[in-house]
């Protein structure tokens, strides 16, 4: 085959499956297929695509061994392509090749990869439910802790075994395994994989997740020994506010279910499944809850119970616990994984064997501690703090949550000590009783989140912006552990939902998480009620009761959001009828539409600064907006009629919103900023009163010393109406300003995450109240968007889904000098950066193949625009410059670009 130069080849790659790269054990019958493009070539665009699947990668070759051959297909489209081959079979690995063709019909690159399937089916499982035998309990003393709040912590983890021997080496193996609680799972003396607290959290009554593993390699010829720890988890731990553990949420004790099928090169099959026959003693961890901590006693370790180890003893039988397996389903995302370490910052010594140390950075995960020669029996206890007050930890903050781990020593040259089965949110640990001198390298941090793939950059001139950047990011990092979390420290750790659609659009900059929200919609709508209420956390815990306004619209927003980010279809079609069960809900309740009725905890503008926006307008607001988006998922869907008749419906709430809360002169009821900016945002106001609104809003910010006063709703409009209106000045000194209430008030006291509260802490009150002030809260940080999407540029036009069309507006402003910002988007990479020198803009933009860009260069003279240093309008790619009143709009096509033009006139730049 010949093939063209390479540097005009249009290369596929990143292939995924179902949103995932390579994923083990998928549970889809048609997986979607997709791939991103890259070219160095301006305008290439992918003409047609070929994918070819086959069962083994060498057979992608033979036409005659092929699976199923899509033929070539005349098409742009690389994104979740829907499979229309034969139906999978369960627990088989499936290789699959794209072919591209680029614009001109001249063959592109081809790239592969591969999926494999779980069980499919609910009769593939044997496996049966084991945990502890009652009778095994007397064995075990319950812990020593002089912390009271030990005592109400659970029986130690299930430590459980099988033996079993295997004729010869197999040419493949395979673990399916879940678990009531969260759990490890071990293969002959080794830790099978790396995720952590699987199965991770979901409604569990209505679905529980299981894992695959390849554990090929760790199966031998002879004896073998499969054998995993189950601790409590969200399962039957301790979960939220709530004082009860959460057995009572969901079930007594942990238990586990897993499924070892070894395949051998005659086409012969052993299965080793959960039964009567596995064993069980409790070991070395004595207790372990998510938010209480991990308590190890090292001298009760069994060494090689994990492994086929002759004589030990005091292993049990288990007790079959069920023999119906409840609703499984593969686990659709990434697991929780360690994704990075850190290194302690400092170690100050506070006393005999007490030491606090910083890491340097607020942070969600565990410890690992070294201990060196130490005599047996020495208990050290860890202790977790985000802040410091007085060089001590600041725990009273974490309210119930003792996030405190114990280890005693078993003695030895060198202990490794980590808790796997309980998260903390710090930055500092003070370790107490440690024997010996404690040094830097005797502890690190071990960072901890579901393992979104991170996707995004952004950077700027400003040192502090940058930190707030970083800020967010840490705050996403942490808040993503199974689902997406209000806080990571303290006795809560819910999947607020509010929270999710504030944040998701920030989310998406930093990170995929397409898969991640697809599988916590799931949750949501499977806690909406008959009468279509959502909840305001999901999964439900403590808070059965329907949502207020904000919390539930999340049920709208986030798969609107998914299927414009990642052009996710069917996530919004599978949550089609819960979204317009939601707008139904409030319309059946608020029949004059504006919301006043059925509006759960109402929140509000939840911790606006001492203002009090009304919450019926807000209400009222959100009401308009998702109904809105009902109206435009419903066109989207094909189902006109249903859109026709929610575009009337929000008609409607919008005139009942302007005949409530709009006045003559613009102003609007409350005269709070974040009532204009719900009024604006989500075009809730006649055009005739929109100067006027923004003046209002404007005058507002002013008075105060150019300070915000809005909460978490508020907060994530401010920016981007403000800009968006004319006002990028303002918008501007909001960034820039550090004092409180303002990103850089935190940042100036030493913030590394986006506190919970405006004054988490200040120099005139202190700490806020105890009861709720998380350092590690994201709400606030959802200003992040807005730094990807106008301060470095990088959007999309509103028709445009997946980035498809690249709406590139770089605004210059503020103290800043430069910034800029790349994505690794669903249908390639986007980049977006500008910088100012000697009176010229220079904007890069890179726009991945098939998808165009419209650029707004903001110059004093639109004639002045050049392209690689030559006239716009004549560059290769440039399909077209535009003047416009505040300078030239340029229409691209894919490829890399560098622009400049004689630099805009900034009026207002922030103080310095
Ligand atoms: C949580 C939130 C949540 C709020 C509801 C708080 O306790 O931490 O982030 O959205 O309650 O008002």
């Amino acid at each position: 085959m010949t093939r063209a130069v390479n540097s005009l080849l249009l290369h596929p790659y990143a292939l995924q499956t179902e949103q995932r790269s390579e994923p083990l054990g998928i549970g889809e019958r048609h997986p979607r297929l997709s791939w991103k493009l890259h070219s160095d070539r301006r305008g290439a665009a992918q003409s047609a695509y070929r994918i070819t699947v086959a069962e083994r990668a060498a057979d992608l070759d033979d036409p005659t061994r092929l699976v199923w051959d899509g033929g070539r297909q005349e098409s742009g489209v690389s994104l979740l392509v829907p499979w229309d081959g034969p139906t999978l079979k369960s627990a088989l690995r499936y290789h699959w090749r794209v072919e591209v063709w680029d614009e001109t019909g001249t063959t592109g690159g081809t790239a592969q990869s591969w999926f494999e399937t779980g069980l499919l089916h609910q009769d593939d499982w044997s496996a049966v439910w084991v945990g502890r035998d009652p009778v095994s309990l007397p064995h075990f003393d319950p812990p020593q802790d002089d912390d009271p709040e030990s005592s109400a912590l659970q029986s130690p983890p299930l430590q459980l075994r099988r033996a079993f021997d295997v004729r010869s080496q197999p040419v493949r193996a395979r673990l399916y395994a879940t678990a009531r609680g969260v759990y490890e799972p071990h293969l002959n003396g080794s830790r099978i994989g790396a995720a952590e607290l699987s199965p991770g959290w979901t409604e569990y009554h209505r679905r529980l997740q299981y894992q695959t593993y390849d554990v090929t390699d760790l199966v031998t010829e002879g004896c073998n020994v499969l054998a995993a720890i189950v601790a409590d988890g969200w399962w039957c731990g301790y979960i939220g506010f709530d004082p009860r553990r959460a057995a009572q949420h969901y079930g007594d004790g942990p238990a586990f279910l897993a499924q070892l099928v070894i395949d051998f090169a005659d086409g012969s099959r052993q299965v080793v499944a959960t039964d009567a026959a596995w064993t069980e003693q409790p070991g070395a961890i004595r207790a372990a809850d998510l938010l209480m901590g991990q308590i190890v006693d090292a001298r009760r370790h069994t060494p090689g119970w994990d492994a086929p180890t002759p004589g030990l003893t005091g292993f049990r039988p288990v007790a079959v616990l069920h023999t119906e397996h409840g609703p499984l389903v593969a686990e659709p995302d990434n697991p929780i994984r360690v994704t990075r370490d850190l290194p302690a910052t400092a170690v100050h010594q506070q006393g005999p064997g007490r030491y606090i140390v910083d890491f340097g950075q607020n942070m969600v995960g565990r410890v690992q501690l070294t201990v060196r020669n130490a005599e047996p029996g020495q208990r050290i206890v860890l202790r977790h703090a985000e802040v410091l007050n007085d060089g001590e930890l600041y725990l009273d903050n974490l309210r119930r949550a003792r996030a405190a781990d114990v280890y005693t020593t078993g003695g030895g040259d060198k202990e490794v000590f980590e808790p796997q089965f309980t998260f903390h949110g710090f930055r500092y640990v003070e370790v107490d009783h440690y024997p010996g001198e404690l040094t830097a390298i005797d502890v690190t941090a071990r960072v901890l989140h579901s393992d979104t793939p991170w996707t995004g950059h952004f950077e700027c001139s400003d040192p502090t912006v940058n930190q707030l950047q970083s800020n967010i990011a840490w705050g996403q990092r942490g808040n993503f552990l199974a689902v997406p979390t209000d806080c990571p420290q303290r006795d809560e750790r819910l999947g607020w939902l509010a929270d999710a659609q504030i944040f998701a659009p920030t989310a998406s900059r930093n990170a995929d998480v397409s898969a991640f929200f697809a599988r916590w919609m799931r949750d949501v709508v499977d806690g909406q009620d008959p009468d279509g209420a959502f909840r305001d956390v999901a999964p439900i815990v403590t808070l059965d009761r329907e949502a207020a306004p904000a919390w539930g619209d999340a049920g709208v927003i986030i798969p609107w959001h998914l299927w414009r980010t990642y052009g996710d279809l069917r996530a919004l079609d599978h949550s089609f009828e819960a979204m317009a069960a939601w707008v139904e809900h409030i319309r059946r309740h608020n029949p004059d539409l504006r919301w006043r009725n059925r509006t759960g905890n109402s929140y509000g503008d939840w911790l606006q600064v001492g203002v009090n926006t009304p919450r019926d307008l807000l209400a009222t607001a959100y009401f308009a907006r998702s109904t809105q988006i009902v109206a435009e998922a419903a066109e989207v869907l094909g189902r006109l009629d249903a859109s026709a008749e929610y575009r009337t419906l929000h008609a409607a709430i919008r005139s009942a919103f302007i005949e409530s809360y709009v006045h003559d002169d613009g102003t609007v009821e409350g005269g709070t900023q974040a009532g204009y900016l719900l009024a604006l945002a989500f075009g809730l106001l006649p055009q005739r009163l929109v100067e006027a609104a923004i003046g209002h809003l404007s005058a507002d910010i002013e008075k105060r010393n150019t300070t915000l006063t809005t909460g978490f709703v508020g907060t994530a409009l401010l920016c981007p109406v403000l800009a968006d209106h004319g006002r990028a000045d303002l918008a501007y000194a909001l960034l820039h300003q550090h004092e409180y209430p303002s990103w850089g008030h935190s940042i100036r006291h030493g913030a590394t995450t986006i506190w919970e509260r405006w004054d988490g802490w200040t120099s005139h009150s202190g700490f806020q109240s105890a009861a709720m002030n998380s350092f590690n809260h994201y709400s606030l940080g959802s200003v992040g968007d807005w730094l990807f999407g106008r301060v470095a540029g990088i959007d999309q036009t509103p028709g445009s889904v997946a980035y498809g069309e690249l709406l590139l507006r770089p605004l210059p402003g503020g103290r800043l000098t430069w910034a800029r910002a790349e994505q690794e988007t669903a249908r390639g990479r986007v980049a977006c950066g500008w910088s100012l020198a000697d009176g010229v803009i220079t904007v890069t933009a890179t726009v991945p193949p098939g998808a165009t860009a419209v650029v707004e260069i903001p110059t004093v003279d639109s004639s002045s625009v050049q392209e690689s240093s030559s006239p716009a309008a004549s560059r290769p790619g440039v399909l077209g410059v535009q003047p416009t009143p505040a300078g030239a709009t340029l229409r691209l096509a894919s490829g890399h670009y560098t622009i400049s033009a004689i630099a805009p006139e900034l009026t207002s730049l922030a103080p310095q």
